[in-house]
């Protein structure tokens, strides 16, 4: 089993997103997939010009020599693919949305009508109907704040031919590390990531209870709009003395 993980958070491995996705591929690879993660911040990735010349003149290639060359195989082939963002004004990051932009010589410009909706057909080699995962977090408190970028990535699932294997969710994403730093009892939550990517790999989808478990309220929303408040305050403080 192959996986491509995404991470889209410009703090990469220091971000709020990798505290959930790190623990999430250990499981994926204790349960024997093997597992490449590329971060798209970093990446050398043109945006798409829309010139549609990877549909009608060399079909298949883009116009441009860059990271994506890399990408495209791998993501053709992957039994998973895993994007991990933070929430970036209700969306993903620009720079996943860039990356996915730049997906379309994964498909032929052909139009076929899948359950009733105008779709294109993916181009010869490129795996059908595997599954795909979204790892996000976010920094207001309330869940609902990912609905906009769930029912994007669900979108993208049904065009890329994947099927939508669940989504890890962590709202008031920084408080899991100021708690882990400080020693609040939330460890359990990295374990429910753990577990998760466990599961992906053993049953093809994420349960719904390791789901609820990794997006659980770690304090009242009270509580961390005054920590929020305070802590941006002194921010604030400290950067104008200097
Ligand atoms: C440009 C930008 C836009 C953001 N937009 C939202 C948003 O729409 N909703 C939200 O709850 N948090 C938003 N946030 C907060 C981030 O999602 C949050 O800080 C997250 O923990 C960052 O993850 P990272 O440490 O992996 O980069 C935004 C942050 C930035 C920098």
């Amino acid at each position: 089993m192959y996986a491509v993980a995404i991470n889209a958070s410009p703090l990469m491995d220091k971000g709020n997103t990798s505290l959930i996705l790190t623990p999430f591929l250990k499981g994926m690879r204790e349960a024997g997939a093997e597992v490449d993660v590329f971060y798209s911040f970093k990446m050398k990735i043109n945006p798409c010009t829309g010139c549609f010349s990877c549909w009608v003149k060399h079909p298949g290639r883009c116009i441009y020599s860059d990271d994506m060359e890399t990408l495209y195989p791998k993501l053709a082939q992957a039994d998973f693919v895993i994007l991990a963002t933070p929430l970036y004004v209700d969306g993903m990051a620009g720079t996943l949305k860039n990356l996915l932009d730049r997906c379309l010589p994964l498909a032929e410009p052909f139009f076929e009508v899948r359950e009733g909706m105008c779709r294109h057909p993916l181009r010869e080699g490129v795996k059908e109907n595997g599954k795909l995962v979204l790892i996000s977090n976010c920094g207001f408190w309330e869940i609902e704040h990912f609905e906009p970028l769930v029912q994007h990535v669900k979108a993208i699932c049904k065009n890329f031919k994947r099927k939508f294997a669940g989504a890890l969710l962590r709202p008031h994403g920084p408080a899991l590390r100021a708690m882990l730093e400080r020693g609040f009892p939330v460890k359990d939550v990295l374990e429910a990531a753990r577990l998760s990517g466990k599961a992906l790999v053993e049953t093809g989808c994420i349960p719904k209870e390791l789901e609820k478990k990794v997006a659980r309220p770690l304090l009242p929303k009270e509580a961390y709009v005054e920590n929020t408040n305070k802590l941006f305050r002194k921010w604030r403080e400290d950067a104008v003395k200097g």
